[in-house]
Formats: structure tokens, sequence, C-alpha cells
């Protein structure tokens, strides 16, 4: 796909295809968010992938908006230090945006939808992936081919006009 194309048709998908995503293509996607800028270069990140889905089904019961990682096949976990000074945290969490949009393009690229999930229940987060007591997970994102239909460029995308969002020299 072309950039363009991957960044007009990414949307949030939510119901996935019963479809798994080839490791290497899988990697790729990862790859792109290992490659995301961040504040010094400190990379404030871990990326733990997880296709079983019997794993998957427990992570989906971290939120109550986290349903849709039950049918993935496969969701990224973000896992970051568990910042207690306010402006790491700020700043970690804008270069976790990054590498969030990073993979999100890159499985477009691939014709893969992605789902955000936010994280209430840590403590259930950690049984199931097991990483460290100073870490935590900022965002699950989900990924799969969608069960819909293929991405493709949205031409009116529902979002906040153009002219409103964009202020030319001066506010
Ligand atoms: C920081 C953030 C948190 C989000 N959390 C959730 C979530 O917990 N569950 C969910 O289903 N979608 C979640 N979303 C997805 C947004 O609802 C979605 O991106 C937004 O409605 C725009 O739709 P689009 O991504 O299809 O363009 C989240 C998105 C962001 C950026």
């Amino acid at each position: 796909m072309e950039t363009w194309d991957a960044i007009t048709s990414r949307r949030n998908i939510r119901q996935f295809a019963d479809r798994p995503i080839d490791e290497e293509v899988l990697d790729r996607i990862l790859e792109a968010g290992r490659r995301a800028p961040s504040s010094r270069n400190w990379q404030p990140w871990d990326f733990v992938v997880v296709t079983d889905r019997e794993a998957l089904q427990e992570l989906s019961k971290v939120w109550r908006g986290a349903g849709h990682v039950a049918h993935s096949a496969a969701t990224v976990a973000l896992v970051t230090p568990d910042f207690t000074e306010p402006r790491e945290r700020a700043i970690a969490q804008y270069d976790l945006g990054q590498a969030t949009m990073a993979i999100m393009i890159a499985a477009a690229d691939q014709g893969i939808g992605t789902g955000h999930s936010a994280v209430e229940d840590q403590d259930k987060a950690r049984e199931v992936l097991g990483h460290p007591e100073d870490r935590r997970v900022a965002y699950l994102l989900d990924l799969g081919y969608p069960a819909d239909r293929p991405l493709r460029p949205i031409r009116k995308p529902d979002r906040r006009p153009f002219d409103e969002v964009v202020h030319k020299g001066r506010w």
C-alpha cells in the first residue's frame, strides 16, 4: 500500500476475521514500533505480543472497552516503566503514541487492522503478560484482518473540519 493510502485507510477495527498474521508480517509491524522516535531516544517501551487465544481472552478482561482483544489475531501490549515523575510520564505517553501510530500504519500497509484498548486492571494484565512489577501496560493494540471489509481509503473521515483544526501562520 502507498503510505498515503495506509494513513487514510486506518480505522479502529474491533471485529476480526478468523485469520492468523504470518510471523514475518507481525515482526515487521513490531519493527515499525521499535523504530519510532522518542525523547532523547530513551525508548520507554517493551512490546509483549500475544497470539494464544486463551491468553487473549484473559487479556480482554483488563478493561470494559477491551472486549475486541479476545478475537484479535494478535495483541501488542505497550509496556512502559511505571514513572512516578509527572513530566517523565507525560513524555513517555507522547512517545508511546508515536510507537502506536507507527505500528498502526505498518499494519494498515499490510491490510491489517488495529484497535486500541486502555488497561484498567493492571494486576490482571501482569498475570497474563508476566512483566516486572516496576512496569505497567500503557495500552493494548489488537491486530487482525478486518471482519467487515478490507481497509481502503476513507473519503470522509469523522473528524473536525480541516480549516477548524489547521491554523496557518497564526491562530
Ligand atoms: C488513547 C486512546 C485510547 C483508546 N481507548 C480505546 C478503548 O479502550 N477501547 C476502544 O474500543 N477504543 C479505544 N480507542 C479508539 C478510539 O475510540 C478511536 O481511535 C476513535 O474513536 C477514532 O476512530 P478511528 O480510530 O476509527 O479513526 C482509543 C484511542 C486512543 C487514541
